[in-house]
């Protein structure tokens, strides 16, 4: 979830790559860098923070800023912690580099490399791309046939601009990483998205995964995956900037419920390999013979980080035989919890901040207690105050409703789940991780089955007042934070509720005006008492909602989802539920991305 921007054209490239970059912020920005390429000369300039600390060192710097040829880079850190070492562009003697993206095998290259005693200084992936062209550049003299014989080299996700000394053009490559070329007379532009180059173009092109482009102002030249010279169609978009940066969605909250299969992907693709083999060494830093004899996990959060880590509870047990209590931020803080002997601690949040997780994470520390964090937004202060941090790569969340940053909170839950299962020795620890790869395009899959139908549905629905969202096993925290989602931004009421539990209570609200929302996969245990909740339901003119793979003529509705096992369904049948919601508020006309009353990092009690 970085930005890209690139030029190459008769203008000076400084203030184009400048204004670009500060269009993408809303992508990333811990940490932001340009490459000017003047004849033969490449000069880089980095620095930590945002680009208007860019902008102060490169006017304190005596770089030349005629330059016509340039690429730049603000940055959402996946691989090492922002720094200006880390910020790109990644540059070697002869070549200079931007890249979004997770280099999946970048292990293995790292290695490859080192045999010919070629050493990275950096904490990223990147810089091992920047490292392969430089090496295959000595071999063939040729910045382009060097670049392919890199590209070839890499397995994930990648969006790259590069440039070299001595050779007159650009170079471009995309694999599930978005880039666009923007075009117009005797200049051309690259960027990750169209929003940075939308005040100097409306026409794009965009490649498609696989290709790789040379570039320079008045020609292009695309390549597909199978090094087939095509052409791409040329794309007119009229937006507006502010359109343009919601990726032409009407509000961040549907465009980050899209991105949710990448925010997955990213979060997990660099931590387990092929084999099924979770990396989680580096960041969790905490003795392994520790995590081994672990005797309880104890999970801190709130709002929907506290809904990841009840859904995540049953899974940690299942596979790891650790007792995890998951409890609310607020109400621990004043709460003499008492930790068992090999007790760890983990806070989850997306912003890092949120006072009520913050300061129950303070007082497990100041009792000795180990502490593990799950947060988005880098070196926020729990990242920091907690011992080990495993950051969710979802790039930044700007919709008040969190979305994206549940998935991918998930992700790392379930990682964390099979890497302890890895290190007791747990049989079925590999087999599991190699599933949790199949569950971007499942994502993905979900999104795009399921938009239509519940956007019908939500106009159908929207002006009902209250709303009960029911689930068992694995699929009531979804209950509860389906509902959290449909209060926040629609202020309709609803309550989530265990479904075995509607008997004892909120069966006394059903009738034709309260309408239930029932998450339940066929495959689990209780799948036929979750029928016969809908048939109490149905008997007392309550309408249906079933969300499931497997339609239910109980139902006034099934939203269908795609088939998966039940202990990986969180992932697939939560979307459903943010869309809902979403649907709903845009019906009800409501401001979803900054709903009432709400902020999206609370940081006071
Ligand atoms: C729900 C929502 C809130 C947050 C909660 C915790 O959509 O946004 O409930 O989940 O305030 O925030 P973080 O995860 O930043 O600690």
């Amino acid at each position: 979830m970085c930005g890209i921007v690139g030029y190459s054209g008769d203008k000076k490239a400084l203030g184009i790559l400048l204004s670009g970059l500060q269009s993408l912020e809303y992508r990333g920005y811990d940490s932001a860098g340009i490459s000017l390429k003047n004849n033969n000369d490449i000069k880089t300039i980095k620095t930590k923070g945002k680009v208007t600390d860019l902008i102060t060192l490169i006017a304190e710097s005596n770089i030349n800023t005629s330059a016509t040829v340039g690429i730049g880079h603000t940055r959402w850190a996946t691989h090492g912690s922002p720094s200006s070492v880390n910020a790109h562009p990644h540059y070697t003697e002869h070549v200079s580099l931007v890249h979004n993206g997770i280099i999946e095998n970048y292990r293995s290259l790292e290695k490859f490399l080192k045999a010919k005693n070629i050493n990275k200084t950096t904490g990223t992936d990147t810089e091992i791309i920047a490292l392969l062209v430089d090496f295959y550049l000595k071999e063939h003299k040729d910045f382009k046939n060097a670049f392919f014989e890199a590209i070839g080299m890499l397995k994930g996700s990648f969006a790259i601009a590069a440039i070299s000394k001595g050779f007159d053009y650009m170079m471009l490559a995309k694999n599930e990483s978005p880039l666009v070329i923007g075009l117009s007379k005797n200049e051309t532009y690259v960027a990750s998205d169209v929003s940075a180059l939308i005040e100097y173009t409306h026409d794009f092109i965009f490649l498609e995964d696989g290709d790789v482009a040379l570039i320079n102002k008045d020609n292009i030249t695309i390549w597909d995956k199978d090094k087939k010279e095509v052409k791409r169609n040329t794309t007119k978009i009229e937006w507006s900037k502010e359109k343009a940066q919601k990726g032409g969605y009407k509000h961040f909250m549907l465009k980050e419920i899209a991105e949710e299969d990448e925010a997955v992907r990213n979060t997990i693709q660099s931590r387990i390999d092929e084999d099924g083999n979770v990396f989680l060494n580096d960041e969790i830093t905490i003795d392994k013979k520790f995590l081994k004899n672990l005797d309880r996990i104890t999970i801190v959060a709130c709002g929907t980080s506290f809904y990841a880590g009840l859904t995540a509870k049953p899974i940690i047990e299942k596979y790891t035989d650790i007792k995890v209590d998951v409890e609310i931020g607020s109400e621990f803080r004043y709460y003499d919890y008492p930790y068992s002997k090999n007790n760890l601690f983990i806070a989850i949040s997306q912003s890092g901040e949120t006072a009520d997780t913050k300061e129950p994470l303070k007082m497990a520390k100041s009792k000795g207690i180990k502490t593990l964090s799950i947060v988005n937004v880098k070196e926020s202060a729990i990242a920091r105050l907690s011992d080990s941090c495993i950051y969710t790569l979802a790039g930044p969340e700007i919709s008040v409703a969190s979305t994206k940053a549940f998935t991918s909170q998930l992700a790392v839950l379930y990682m964390i789940a099979f890497y302890i299962a890895q290190i007791k020795n747990y049989e079925a620890a590999k087999k599991l991780s190699k599933k949790l790869l199949e569950i971007p395009s499942l994502i993905k899959n979900t999104f795009s089955q399921t938009q239509e139908t519940i956007k019908q549905l939500a106009d159908q629905y929207y002006n009902y007042q209250n709303f009960l969202y029911l689930g068992r096993g694995i699929c009531y925290p979804l209950a509860l934070e389906g509902a959290l989602k449909l209060k926040e931004i629609s202020y309709i009421h609803a309550e989530g509720y265990p479904a075995g539990e509607m008997k004892h209570g909120p069966i006394a609200l059903i009738d034709e005006n309260t309408p239930t929302l029932v998450v339940a996969h066929p495959k689990e245990p209780f799948y036929s008492k979750s029928l016969s909740n809908c048939e109490e339901i149905k008997s007392r003119h309550g309408k249906i909602i079933l969300v499931s793979s497997k339609k239910a003529d109980i139902a006034d509705c099934t939203i269908e989802v795609p088939d998966i096992d039940y202990d990986f369904s969180p992932f697939v049948y939560i979307i459903p539920l943010q869309l809902l919601a979403y649907y709903v508020a845009l019906f009800r006309g409501n401001d979803i991305d900054q709903p009432r009353n709400l902020a999206k990092s609370v940081t006071v009690e």
